[in-house]
């Protein structure tokens, strides 16, 4: 039989300058030119000895190859004859392996109905940072943590039995974490709840894809704070549902709005202990409205208490969790800011009437949070190390709130800081000829990371402003930090 064998050899790249084994180029080289059609099903190949002479490596090298391609049946190897492209792979021409991006005839997936619509809604959330450096938001006090105790704890952990810490842990959660939380919630915060309502995820952002994908169907209406949560609302896009930017005024999200546009929603979404990113506190008149509406539209409020540990003003509105007589609140905590982000823990407290539907759904669907992980921050709350963080955070954040207060007063011609009492950030409302982004780019040019107001926004709010980060960041930071913005021509006063 007639091979193009000189067809194979001139398409086979062998790129000696490469980290890449010549053994591995020469098979993934062999397998596209098989996968992509490049040779015909029942086509001999040239003999191992040719081959490798063309190509310029050692025939064992050659042999190493056509043995793996045999083995997987993309070749066919018959005794006496040679070796023969794999009759299986008839009418597969032009399936290309691994395309590169531009190659041409490289397939574009088909997506579904809720990735192509929600893909042109989603907020763009860049990579969450992982430096402590002013104005961050995302950070809490990483330079406070008590590495000392979380490794003692940590060691702890991975030396317990090997089942408990290698095995798949249960998907709800792990049962110490899950009483811990709830014992947490009903001595620090005032909820009422059993550790069987508690559900562990990862982290407060898959809280909100279980949440929308349990109970939203597309074109429901969403309530959602505007300005508001980035992340959480890319979860609720996602799902297909209609969102209502809802406006936030002092008192926090405003019901009458909310009605005015969707009476008949399905779920109001709200930051009620420290509103993201305008950092007001919800009203006690306000959050008893956004119950009743809730009651009325038969919906389900989703309280995202992200750094509601962390007030500091006077005593401060306990979570709308506890005071929701008529289980409409699903509330969403976080322990990305009381200890670190990169646990990935958060957890869910689900009314009643939700519980077994989501214990059902946790063990279809999610595979559960490391062990360790639960374990280690169980026995970091119940030793009471939870309790003396936060109280330590508290003061530390608020000398920081403080710092940014006091050095920010050189700027108060441009920029009107908002204080607060609660979480670590705030905003600075800028005047209405301020460019928001030319501002958020020079401060980026040296160095210093503010957020656009309008970034949080889905219409425009009529407000200008930057959003800052003060409890990821040293008091000194923050003065070198302001001293640089005062930099900024659009900031000189
Ligand atoms: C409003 C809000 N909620 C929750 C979180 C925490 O999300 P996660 O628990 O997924 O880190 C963040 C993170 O920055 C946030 O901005």
């Amino acid at each position: 039989m007639k091979t193009n064998g000189g067809a194979l050899l001139s398409s086979l790249r062998i790129d000696r300058a490469s980290d890449r084994k010549i053994s591995i180029q020469l098979y993934m080289g062999l397998k596209e030119i098989l996968l992509s059609g490049g040779v015909m099903p029942g086509e001999r190949l040239p003999a191992s000895r040719t081959l490798a002479k063309e190509i310029g490596v050692s025939r064992t090298t050659v042999i190493d190859a056509i043995d793996r391609l045999t083995a997987e049946g993309l070749l066919e190897a018959r005794v006496g004859a040679g070796t023969f492209v794999s009759r299986v792979l008839s009418g597969r021409r032009g399936v290309a392996l691994a395309a590169q991006p531009g190659t041409a005839g490289a397939v574009a997936p088909r997506l579904s109905h809720a990735a192509t619509h929600a893909q042109r809604l989603f907020a763009p959330r860049s990579w969450l940072p992982h430096k402590s450096q002013a104005f961050i938001t995302a950070l809490p006090a990483l330079d406070l943590f008590p590495m000392a105790h979380w490794a003692r704890l940590s060691a702890r952990h991975w030396r317990a039995g090997r089942e408990e810490v290698m095995g798949y842990g249960h998907p709800s959660g792990y049962q110490g974490l899950r009483e811990a939380i709830a014992t947490h919630l009903n001595a620090a915060r005032g909820i009422k709840c059993s550790p069987d309502q508690v559900f562990i995820v990862s982290g407060a952002q898959q809280a909100f894809f279980l949440i929308s994908a349990l109970l939203l169907n597309p074109g429901d209406h969403v309530w959602f704070e505007n300005p508001g949560a980035i992340g959480a609302r890319n979860a609720f896009v996602a799902s297909g549902a209609s969102i209502v930017p809802v406006e936030v005024d002092q008192e926090g999200l405003s019901v009458a709005d909310g009605l005015a546009k969707a009476p008949h929603f399905r779920i109001a979404f709200a930051t009620p202990s420290h509103q993201q990113p305008l950092g007001h506190v919800m009203s006690l008149p306000r959050r008893i409205a956004l119950l009743r509406a809730a009651e009325d539209a038969d919906a389900l409020i989703v309280e995202d208490d992200y750094d509601g540990e962390f007030y500091y003003g006077s005593q401060p509105q306990p979570p709308l969790k506890s005071i929701d007589t008529q289980e409409r609140v699903i509330y969403v905590g976080t322990f990305s800011k009381s200890l670190f982000p990169s646990l990935r823990l958060g957890f869910i407290l689900v009314p009643r009437g939700l519980v077994d539907t989501f214990a059902e759904v946790s063990a279809s669907w999610l595979s559960g949070v490391p062990t360790a992980t639960q374990a280690i921050v169980t026995d970091f709350m119940n030793e009471g190390l939870f309790s003396t963080h936060i109280r330590l955070m508290r003061r530390a954040y608020k000398a920081r709130h403080d710092a940014l207060v006091e050095a920010m007063a050189a700027l108060s011609t441009r920029i009107d800081l908002q204080a607060t009492a609660s979480g670590f950030h705030t905003v600075g409302l800028l005047p209405d000829d301020a460019d928001e982004e030319r501002i958020v780019a020079g401060a980026h040019e040296r160095g210093i990371i503010v957020a656009a107001l309008s970034r949080y926004c889905m219409t425009p709010i009529g407000r200008k402003g930057l959003v800052l980060g003060f409890g990821g960041v040293t008091p000194d930071e923050i003065r070198r930090g302001v001293k640089t913005l005062r930099t900024l021509p659009d900031l000189a006063s």
